[in-house]
């Protein structure tokens, strides 16, 4: 049996240790820090996400200054609204949720937020802190694996580690990290060859490629520390009785559920260790998001100890 990694606990509890000083802020500053989550268009599971964030902001006593903007905002319209949260004294992390829709050139756009309010780490000044081994705001998915990680005493020095996926959100930082704390990361992708071959060889092993159940027993090996960034939304074909089939009257159809890039079923007996899905890697992503927001406002008001 593997040790469950519960992130949802951690989260929890990261969460709050932070309550009491983000009320002393409030009450020393005269105001909460303030996240800016930009949605664009009607995405559902986007819209799902932000508003977990918003929820997470809320409870937290962090300000919500979100903007939803119509599904066919023009770039110029979404510019302005970046430019203005830059300028606004009480934003400190600004987020450009993604996907966006197609018409829109994300990277221009995300190249616009302010590098010292970019919550999520994508600015490419962020990006080449992270490269160079500089302190920087950290993409929130790699930031919180390795707080978890880190919470549960998972050596990483001098260990093998695949990273699953190479997108810029997750792969890619996620194997400068694990690089920064003397881990030896590949990143392994859709054209890697012998891939199999290529994860068992991993003792830390993180799956961000978003195919359901992508992770057999046979590419993990016995022993190793299983990562589930996946969130996948597949039929509950257990739980519906229509199979998963279209209900009547119901264009979205039957039961779905979520489930990680890792068949858990198979692989949990063999780990030493894993992530749950859900409960593991997202909640995990979202106080990272909030981490990085107070880091944002603590730099900017010059509070010096956050921890
Ligand atoms: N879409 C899915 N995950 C994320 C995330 O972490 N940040 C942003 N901006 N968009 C996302």
């Amino acid at each position: 049996m593997a040790q469950l990694l519960d992130g949802k606990a951690l989260a929890k509890q990261i969460q709050t240790d932070r309550l009491a000083s983000i009320q002393t802020w409030q009450a020393n500053h005269g105001r909460p820090p303030g996240l800016a989550v930009l949605m664009v268009g009607d995405h559902p599971a986007s819209m799902a996400y932000v508003r977990n964030k918003e929820k997470a902001c809320e409870r937290m006593g962090i300000a919500s200054l979100g903007k939803h903007l119509p599904a066919d905002s023009s770039q110029q319209a979404i510019a302005d609204e970046i430019l203005a949260l830059n300028q606004n004294p009480q934003v400190d992390g600004i987020l450009v949720q993604l996907p966006l829709p197609d018409h829109l050139d994300a990277t221009a756009l995300l190249n616009l937020i302010d590098p010292e309010k970019d919550a999520d780490g994508l600015h490419p000044i962020n990006l080449g802190r992270l490269v160079r081994g500089e302190p920087g705001l950290r993409s929130c998915t790699p930031a919180g694996i390795m707080r978890l990680l880190d919470a549960y005493h998972i050596p990483l020095a001098g260990k093998r580690a695949v990273v699953l996926g190479r997108s810029i959100l997750v792969g890619k930082p996620m194997a400068l990290l694990l690089l920064a704390a003397n881990a030896t990361p590949t990143l392994a992708h859709s054209k890697t060859q012998n891939l199999a071959e290529v994860t068992r060889s991993a003792d830390i092993l993180v799956a961000a490629v978003g195919i359901p159940n992508f992770v057999s027993q046979a590419m993990v090996k016995p022993g190793a520390t299983v990562i589930d960034v996946g969130i996948n939304r597949v039929p509950d074909l257990v739980n519906d009785p229509s199979g998963g089939k279209p209900s009547s009257g119901k264009p979205s159809g039957g039961k779905t559920r979520l489930v990680g890039d890792v068949d858990f079923a198979a692989v949990e007996p063999i780990a030493a260790a894993i992530t749950p899905v859900p409960g593991g890697i997202g909640p995990m992503t979202v106080t990272m998001l909030l981490e990085n927001t107070i880091a944002s406002y603590c730099d900017r008001l010059q509070i010096k100890s956050i921890a």
